[in-house]
């Protein structure tokens, strides 16, 4: 794989801490394109990617173990700057004539430092005297300095917060500048990319956009892609970049299983014929998938059907084309950044995910995957570059088996109707109130328990309809959003109300973990 800014990048070593990604996206914030590679491979991917500056990410590990994870020996001879984050810095000291030794004084969470000499890190951010707050998490601590360093910054539990050599260009810092609890953090990694690497901020949407329709041309040649719609944003935006590459040699076929939002599938055609113009194939295939889930109660029962069921509809629709060489498909990074080992031996673990898992290997297509190197808002912001509708491209994310995952039992037409009513009226609230975007993923679920109620004079036995809302930054961990009790009163009643067959509803507080965000 070629990346569109070789030679102008940082390479960031991953030695398994939990949050490597997020150095990568505060130097892309910077202007800076980045990769994450395990550390292992540090030497490889150094002489692939010719970067401008290196940085090493913390870990769980400790630099005393035997066995710890190394910066790989060609990354440690190579002049380009050097930034060791909390393990990082901690391996870059013991591997270079310094000590590290286990600390009396663990230190984790918010900490103070006071910076105690100036240096090419801090310049234009912190000075000499100043006092900042940062995040640690550490156990060990570094007791000695390789030669060549200085101590720019100190806290009570680490006399070495932050170290310097200003002439070699390496730095190490104890505390994690890259997440938010560390307020100048992203100041000090763009001033660490763009001041002392010298990297002239060049990485954007639309320089991302050109180099990638340039590659994928290149890729395709005069060959047919495939590529499946969910409905959702990233294989739109995939959708999208790839027509804007090869034209017509796209077909996009969009599987209706009948489990989507109100209004989904005429969006998503609406968007795509008409507003694109871009081929597309719209397969009702909602009899099949409701006879298949007629009488399924078993969550992974469910999940395996719609997935065998999506990839027949599929292929056979992909047969109806005539085929295509290659399958797109709107794979983000952190399906494929290989998270690694931190004992750095060969049980490194690859999450590799496919949306449409198991049909490149059956229908024996390459993959065209434009968006590998990207997150998601950064997804969200090249679709915005396509001229995908903001309102699009800011949709909460829906489940590939969508509406039968919010439907705790059977699934029935008649249960995915009334869930989609309800559904509806909770988005159009939280719309109204303009909480939409504060929320990473809202939706109703429609419970298998009916309850008794009373409406006008009768007696109602109905379901159960249970309100979800969770802010995420990536939907691995999520906390409730704490709606204000007027506003769920409001939603409550409207549903009751508007939906029939419902009479009750509740509001989910469960955090993930110990919940996830769906319900099955
Ligand atoms: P959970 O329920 O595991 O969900 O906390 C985390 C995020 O993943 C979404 N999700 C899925 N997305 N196919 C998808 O494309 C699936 O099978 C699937 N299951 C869960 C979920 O909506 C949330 O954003």
């Amino acid at each position: 794989m070629t990346n569109p800014t070789a030679g102008d990048s940082v390479l960031i070593l991953d030695f398994g801490s939990q949050v490597t990604q997020l150095i990568a996206r505060r130097v892309r914030e910077a202007g800076v394109y980045s990769e994450i590679v395990p550390f292992a491979r540090g030497d490889e991917a150094f002489a692939r990617l010719a970067p401008r500056a290196v940085i090493l990410s913390g870990s769980p590990a400790s630099v005393t173990d035997a066995g710890a994870p190394q910066i790989p020996p060609g990354v440690l001879a190579t002049d380009v700057p050097i930034l060791g984050i909390c393990y990082g810095e901690q391996a870059l000291c013991h591997q270079t004539g310094g000590a590290v030794g286990p600390s009396g004084h663990r230190e984790f969470g918010r900490a103070f430092i006071d910076i105690v000499d100036d240096s090419a890190l801090f310049a234009g951010v912190w000075a000499k005297g100043e006092r900042h707050q940062v995040w640690m998490s550490h156990g060990d601590r570094i007791d000695a300095i390789p030669p060549g360093f200085r101590a720019v910054a100190v806290s009570e539990g680490a006399p070495f917060a932050a170290i310097a050599d200003d002439v070699r260009r390496r730095y190490g810092v104890q505390f994690h500048p890259e997440v938010v609890h560390t307020p100048d953090g992203a100041r000090l990694l763009a001033n660490f990319v763009t001041r002392v690497a010298g990297i002239a901020p060049g990485w954007s949407m639309a320089g991302f956009r050109a180099a990638k329709i340039g590659e994928i041309r290149e890729q395709v040649g005069a060959g047919k892609v495939i590529c499946g719609l969910s409905g959702g944003v990233d294989s739109a935006v995939a959708a999208v970049l790839i027509h804007e590459a090869i034209g017509d040699q796209l077909t996009c076929v969009f599987v209706d299983h009948g489990l989507l939002r109100a209004g989904e599938a005429e969006q998503v055609v609406g968007l795509f014929r008409e507003h694109y113009r871009i081929p597309l194939v719209h397969v009702d295939a909602s009899e099949t998938f409701l006879a298949g889930l007629a009488g399924v109660t078993d969550p992974e029962k469910k999940r395996k059907f719609i997935g065998g069921a999506f990839i027949d509809v599929f292929e056979a629709e992909a047969k109806k084309i005539g085929g295509a060489a290659f399958l797109a498909q709107g794979t983000l990074y952190p399906d494929v950044i290989e998270s690694v080992s931190f004992t750095g031996g060969p049980s490194v673990t690859i999450k590799s995910h496919h949306n449409v898992g198991g049909l490149p290997a059956r229908m024996n297509m390459a993959l065209v995957e434009p968006l590998r190197e990207l997150f998601k808002d950064e997804v969200r912001r090249l679709g915005v570059e396509l001229g995908l509708p903001p309102a699009f491209v800011g949709r909460h994310p829906f489940p590939g088996p969508g509406l039968a995952i919010r439907i705790p039992g059977e699934v029935t037409r008649e249960a995915c109707d009334t869930l989609r009513r309800a559904d509806s009226i909770y988005l159009e609230e939280i719309r109204a109130a303009g909480l939409y975007d504060a929320i990473w993923q809202a939706f109703a679920v429609l419970l298998p328990v009916r309850t008794v109620g009373v409406m006008g004079d009768g007696r109602t036995y109905d379901k159960v309809c249970a309100l979800r809302a969770v802010t995420s930054v990536d939907g691995m961990t999520a906390d409730i959003y704490p709606f204000d009790a007027a506003f769920l009163s409001r939603c409550a009643t409207r549903i009751v109300n508007e939906v029939p067959g419902i009479n009750r509803v509740v509001y989910d507080y469960t955090s993930k973990p110990p919940g996830t965000i769906e319900w099955e």
